[in-house]
């Protein structure tokens, strides 16, 4: 199957001509769901490429995994768990079983207890939010409430991640901390980053005369060690092993964004995810959005080998997104090995970076169109901003979001940059500069469009890109749901403390290691 999806590749298809020959090319190839649009037309990928794609994916039995994982099967195989994130925005309660037992009774108390904290908290002195924690005990919540500026009416959010200490301390020092809310939000409650700054934060707490009894919460699986912490009860939300970190924004984690829009904002954002949800299960082919997302996603990294993949939202708000995608996409994906415990022989997944358009135009933009790697690109951008009063602002954007993806797939050809410095140049000097002035175009793009970014939409957004992922994890027959890649840089950090400060020898690390550990002991100025 690949090396048939391979010889479609090879035919060097020009997107352009695509068009030419199908009128309703635009409508073809594209998905909606409500009011979502998600257009893939500026692609490659024509009818019999699709059907390829489209074999590749039932081939991989990904429609069986799915309802396995919704059902509450352990599909992270590696760990032994259920991926169940999905549960957490099942607002309407239908029952989902693990080991027997139904967990949306305990999902919706929770829920419920967090609505009624976050109330208390909108209602109360409290002018400032600070959430502790780090990867997507940070990520999600930090990208949403960003993204969700326009609905916040509650405290300021605050999100301190980076073991950096300039971080809590910048974020502290605009904070009053008898007016504080600190969340200590961490999965696993032994995250070094987080722990460390939440120590920092509860001793500034003191010095500076608020009350960590009552101005620190916490969000963990691990209730033992935030009762070791010093937090009550009453103050700790809990959540089960099976959500996994980087999906894990849709409960508890989220609790500083609920905070910040209120709890009936944040069960919209909970009820796009569903929605979501409820068309990756009953839509069919390619009226699939996430389908048919993951198998452009295949299309380009694993048949095309496109390394990277940039996320272009135009969308200041969506500022976030693009790291948030980061670790959903590459923590998820980013594997060498398959479930089998195998050797992965294709590409795993893709680089993922990006930046709000216009801005990325200004900057990195002349690469994805001039420079000899092939970027895919994926834009989104609402069809109305909230700044209605700024009207034309939204009408640019818009209208810059389009012509990349016109310019990316048209090109200029040598013709073209010719006539555009006939008048400056001739002879040879008019062929050196008409030479820099082609663009080969040809390059694809996706653009999903909504009408407006409102906290349903993202979360239709985001449940998208996480389906997304678990149909490509598929595909490659990965474990989507496991990280193991990250611990060794923890173990070594570890190790590493005391080396850096002297109390321990660095004689058994290379060379490079030991000259920069005797350069920073050198240069220290002060033990802290
Ligand atoms: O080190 C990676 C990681 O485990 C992520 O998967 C996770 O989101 C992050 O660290 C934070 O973990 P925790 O929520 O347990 O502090």
């Amino acid at each position: 199957m690949w090396d048939k999806l391979k010889d479609l590749a090879a035919r060097e298809t020009r997107i352009e001509s695509l068009f030419a020959e199908d009128q309703t090319r635009a409508q073809s190839f594209s998905a909606q769901t409500g009011d979502m649009l998600f257009d893939y037309s500026k692609t490659a990928i024509d009818a019999a490429a699709r059907d390829a794609l489209l074999d590749l994916a039932a081939a991989s039995g990904w429609e069986e995994r799915r309802d396995a994982m919704f059902s509450g099967a352990p599909i992270n195989e590696t760990e032994g768990r259920a991926v169940l994130h999905t549960a957490l925005r099942n607002l309407d309660g239908d029952p989902v079983l693990q080991d027997g037992t139904d967990v949306m009774p305990e999902v919706l108390a929770v829920l419920d207890r967090m609505a009624r904290f976050a109330d208390q908290f909108r209602a109360s002195k409290i002018t400032d939010v600070v959430n502790i924690g780090i990867g997507g005990s940070d990520l999600g919540p930090a990208m949403a409430a960003r993204a969700l500026s326009p609905y916040h009416d509650g405290p300021r959010v605050h999100f301190v991640s980076n073991v950096d200490g300039a971080h809590i301390a910048d974020t502290l020092r605009g904070c009053d901390a008898r007016t504080t809310l600190v969340i200590v939000a961490s999965k696993t409650f032994t995250t070094i980053e987080t722990m460390t700054n939440a120590r920092t934060a509860k001793a500034w707490m003191v010095d500076q005369g608020g009350d960590p009894a009552t101005q620190f919460a916490a969000v963990s699986t691990a209730l033992d060690k935030t009762e070791a912490f010093g937090i009550p009860a009453d103050r700790v939300f809990g959540f089960e092993d099976w959500v996994g970190g980087r999906y894990s924004m849709w409960g508890p984690i989220g609790l500083s964004l609920m905070i910040a829009i209120g709890p009936k904002a944040f069960r919209a954002f909970l009820r796009g995810g569903q929605e979501m949800d409820r068309h990756m299960r009953s839509a069919k082919g390619t009226d699939n959005m996430p389908l048919m997302l993951a198998l452009v996603g295949i299309w380009h990294r694993q048949v095309c080998d496109y390394a990277s993949r940039a996320v272009l939202p135009y969308d200041e708000r969506l500022g976030r997104l693009p790291a948030y995608l980061q670790q959903l996409e590459m923590e998820s994906n980013g594997k060498s090995v398959r479930m089998d415990g195998t050797r992965l022989d294709i590409p795993s997944g893709p680089i993922v970076w990006g930046e709000p358009g216009t801005n990325g135009q200004h900057a990195f933009y002349q690469l994805i169109h001039q420079g000899t790697d092939v970027i895919p690109c994926e834009f989104m951008v609402a069809a109305n901003g909230h700044e209605a009063d700024l009207g034309h602002h939204h009408d640019l954007l818009v209208a810059n979001c389009f012509a990349q993806s016109e310019a990316l797939m048209r090109g200029r050809d040598l013709d073209a940059a010719r006539a555009k410095v006939a008048d400056s140049f001739e002879g040879a000097e008019l062929e050196r500069q008409a030479a820099h002035r082609v663009f080969a175009g040809n390059r694809p793009s996706t653009t999903l469009i909504y009408p407006l970014l409102d906290p349903a939409t993202l979360g239709q957004i985001i449940a998208l890109y996480e389906h997304r992922v678990f149909i490509e994890g598929v595909i490659l027959g990965i474990n989507s749901y496991d990280q193991w890649g990250v611990e060794l840089g923890k173990e070594l950090a570890t190790a590493l403390g005391p080396v850096v400060t002297g109390e321990a020898s660095a004689e058994d690390k290379d060379g490079s290691t030991r000259q920069l550990v005797a350069y920073r002991l050198a240069h220290r100025t002060s033990a802290t």
